[in-house]
């Protein structure tokens, strides 16, 4: 088995990158966009070879029109250059491979250039991750240079998921595993650690108890669309809270890293995963909420409900929702909430943090009825914004105060381009820098969470609580809050 990591300083090589599941839904809507991207920038080693797998026998011809097909409209018309393109589909090499057949990874072998660093994509259902590793071993592929990325899910509990990662072990050192979750290449979230670790002001409250509470929400307009085949099976939980939210949550609670070296960021995410306060059945039947959305509208338009939609079983209990309430056991977060809420065909395609700081410990203002006043939101989607609450005294006579919001609009605070996150996440890759991608603890820290919330649900045996599509979720989910005294925050 290989044990060295990829060096960051060894001369410039060939670049053979090799997509399974190429012709696959996600290769061609965003990594093929992505690489055209990082082509037309100039970001791809000179002599890179990008060669798509799928299991069709194909002419070139035939394998281009393809591409041509269904890749073009991932791409933004502002960014299409006739030329480029041309060029980055010169790059691009088809082969018929099944990964389950050894010789073919002979053939395989035959086609990459030689002396090249390698790239191994798998973009392809996790059932067949270790198979492919094994076979690319076997046809002399893996090499101490070679790095692997593996797609989510990483499983669908602990134990698939520890099985994934020591099957890979096998074959490839940790330092050449990179296991990808998008949310971690997106600017904003990258971003996150700049604002808390690239200024002062911040770190001082950043704790128990100037922080009242934190509130994470990912909030999609879109419905499952025609991946229920894929989501039945998972659910809200599995599909965005175990890796993406928790993520987000990591990077709000850790401790400031000695360094941006891949594993001093990751020790500290690992060191909030396992400070998360494991749930008890009671805790899962008071602090989680399961939904599911039924027949509403969204984006103007009338939208079917999650029963309705193509391929889900009949009578389908999966949930499209989950709000729930987290706590960190340690010094910094001790009595602090954390709310995570997640869900398909809510009222707006949102993403935002919001820190809401401690209450004002007297107020000499009694025209005011606000106690809890400053918030900081930092909005991740659909656009950049950082936005500090404040109070200020309303003009006139009298001492009225009322919240103002100092506004930062990173949109226009930055004229650079903003590449997407797969794009980012390529080039890191290319590059071997592990920094945001997740470690194998940190994966398995996350499941371990989550699996008692999945056990809770399975004894408590309810069926997830409908919501209108088009709306915020159901109503559970603000009675959560209430509780606590608190709300969520859904400003457009
Ligand atoms: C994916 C989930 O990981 O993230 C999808 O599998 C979800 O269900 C998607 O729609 C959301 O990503 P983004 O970047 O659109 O917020």
């Amino acid at each position: 088995m290989p044990t060295s990591a990829p060096s960051a300083s060894a001369p410039a090589a060939p670049l053979d990158l090799v997509i399974f599941g190429g012709v696959g839904d996600l290769s061609v809507r965003k990594l093929l966009p992505a690489l055209y991207m990082a082509h037309l920038h100039r970001n791809l080693p000179d002599a890179t070879r990008i060669h798509v797998l799928g299991r069709q026998r194909w002419a070139r011809d035939s394998f281009l029109g393809f591409i041509q097909d269904k890749t073009l409209g991932f791409i933004e018309a502002a960014h299409f250059d006739a030329a480029a393109w041309a060029g980055f589909l010169d790059r691009l090499c088809y082969a018929c491979v099944d990964a389950t057949q050894a010789p073919d990874f002979e053939a395989l072998a035959a086609a990459l250039q030689p002396g090249s660093d390698r790239v191994y994509y798998l973009a392809t259902a996790p059932s067949l991750f270790v198979g492919i590793c094994a076979h690319l071993h076997g046809a002399g592929l893996v090499d101490a240079r070679a790095r692997v990325v593996l797609e989510k899910p990483l499983g669908h509990d602990l134990a698939s998921a520890r099985q994934i990662n020591q099957d890979v072990g096998r074959y490839f050192a940790e330092q050449q595993i990179f296991r990808i979750d998008h949310y971690l290449g997106k600017e904003t979230v990258q971003n996150l650690m700049v604002l808390r670790f690239g200024n002062s002001i911040f770190e001082p409250l950043w704790r128990s108890p100037h922080i009242r509470s934190v509130q994470i929400t990912v909030a999609e307009s879109v419905g499952v669309g025609s991946r229920a085949g894929f989501y039945d099976g998972t659910g809200a939980l599995r599909d965005m809270v175990q890796n993406h939210l928790l993520q987000l949550l990591c990077i709000v609670a850790m401790e400031p890293p000695v360094s941006l070296d891949p594993d001093a960021v990751r020790d500290e995410k690992l060191k909030v995963l396992r400070s998360l306060r494991s749930m008890t059945v009671a805790d899962v039947a008071r602090d989680t909420v399961r939904g599911q959305y039924s027949a509403g509208a969204s984006g103007g338009e009338t939208a079917q409900g999650y029963l309705q939609e193509e391929n889900v079983p009949e009578g389908s209990a999966t949930e499209t929702f989950v709000a729930l309430k987290a706590h960190i056991n340690n010094w910094r977060w001790a009595n602090v909430p954390f709310f995570l809420r997640t869900g398909k065909r809510m009222a707006a395609r949102q993403s935002e943090i919001v820190i809401e700081f401690a209450d004002l410990p007297f107020t000499i203002f009694h025209d005011s009825p606000h106690r809890s006043v400053n918030r900081l939101m930092i909005r991740l989607q659909p656009e950049e914004h950082i936005q500090l609450q404040m109070m200020a005294k309303e003009p006139g006579s009298g001492m009225k105060l009322r919240p103002v919001k100092l506004d930062l609009d990173l949109q226009t605070a930055f004229v650079q381009r903003r590449a997407e996150a797969y794009e980012r996440l390529l080039i890191d890759v290319i590059k071997g820098r592990l920094t945001h991608f997740m470690r194998r603890d940190e994966l398995e820290a996350a499941w371990a969470w989550v699996e008692p919330i999945l056990e809770g649900w399975k004894q408590l045996g309810e069926r997830p609580k409908a919501y209108t599509a088009g709306s915020w979720g159901p109503a559970a989910s603000s009675a959560l809050m209430a509780r606590e005294g608190s709300a969520w925050v859904e400003e457009a």
